[in-house]
């Protein structure tokens, strides 16, 4: 029997999301929510329809009571960036979205994990905490496991080898002041650097700062281009989604609310974690240089400010 999944928001992030994970083995039922009923019916008929060639799960329209017994609930809902736009601008409105969906949500699956990917993500774990009095570890961000893999991608095809060889992480702020964790980058057990100079593609300082603002401003060229970043944070909700519902322990940097970060209190930023069946464990902060350090402590500063600022 596999996991039940609900997803607030059938909109293009919410359908991205919907549709790989009916796809995917280990979910048996999807439940899509949204204001707009008739949208989410089609959406669910569209992806069930793809799913007959070949998906594992059942996808339905469904209201709030249909989420009762879900393993993991999905919230997509809120508004997106608009060009020119941050995703902290979003704040006001999307925290006040947020709170509703959850007050809903928690009426009928009170045990539930909550995967967030409404920005700015990384303050809506601090809602559901906060508000609701969510254990942290059941209300994670999608945060930087998204930036991470963009981080990964831009690397492996700098150094021609698979993404899948790369360990390297973006630590702080699913933003602009996200920090790629250069000095604890590894592949085939050595130093991102030293492979790079191994294999003849070295990093330089100049191009680790292009390689770094190539993948902090990704979602704002897709967004030019055509509007919306859907289809990179759909597979990152569905992978997320599928290491809680298969209990995997498999490690990811996304975030969650905590009471201190390197002097900072009360904030919220993406670290590695552990995500299984019971959600995500505490935050793991691996070792630091001191400028990474300083950039981190300054992104859980300003979620500080974000989160002080929506919830009081
Ligand atoms: C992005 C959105 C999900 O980074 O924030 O594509």
């Amino acid at each position: 029997m596999g996991g039940k999944v609900g997803i607030i928001g059938a909109g293009q992030v919410g359908a991205a999301a919907g549709f790989l994970l009916a796809q995917a083995q280990g979910v048996s039922d999807i439940v899509l929510v949204d204001l707009d009923h008739a949208r989410a019916r089609s959406e669910a008929s569209d992806i069930a329809h793809a799913a007959a060639f070949g998906g594992a799960a059942q996808i339905c329209a469904g209201d709030y009571a249909d989420l009762a017994g879900a393993d993991v609930v999905v919230i997509t809902a809120g508004t997106s960036l608009k060009p020119g736009q941050t995703r902290l601008d979003l704040l006001a409105a999307n925290i006040h979205v947020v709170s509703k969906v959850l007050e809903s949500v928690l009426a009928v699956a009170p045990e539930t994990a909550l995967l967030f990917a409404t920005n700015p993500v990384d303050v809506m774990p601090a809602v559901a905490v906060r508000r609701f009095a969510v254990p942290p570890g059941r209300a994670i961000g999608t945060g930087c496991a998204l930036d991470s893999a963009r981080f990964r991608d831009r690397l492996a095809r700098h150094l021609g080898v698979s993404a899948g060889s790369v360990h390297a992480n973006v630590l702080g702020e699913h933003g602009d002041s996200e920090v790629m964790h250069w000095s604890g980058a590894q592949i085939a057990g050595m130093p991102l650097t030293r492979f790079a100079e191994e294999i003849g593609q070295p990093l330089p300082p100049e191009l680790q700062a292009t390689i770094a603002q190539e993948v902090r401003t990704s979602a704002y060229r897709i967004k030019e281009g055509k509007g919306v970043s859907n289809f990179g944070i759909g597979g990152c909700i569905a992978r997320l989604t599928r290491a809680i519902v298969n209990d995997e322990h498999v490690v990811f940097s996304v975030s969650t609310f905590m009471e201190e970060l390197l002097g900072v209190r009360e904030t919220c930023v993406s670290l590695p974690h552990v995500l299984g069946a019971r959600g995500a464990s505490r935050p793991l902060t691996p070792p630091l240089d001191e400028a990474e350090a300083a950039a981190l402590r300054h992104s859980a500063g300003l979620l500080r400010d974000a989160i002080q600022a929506g919830l009081d």
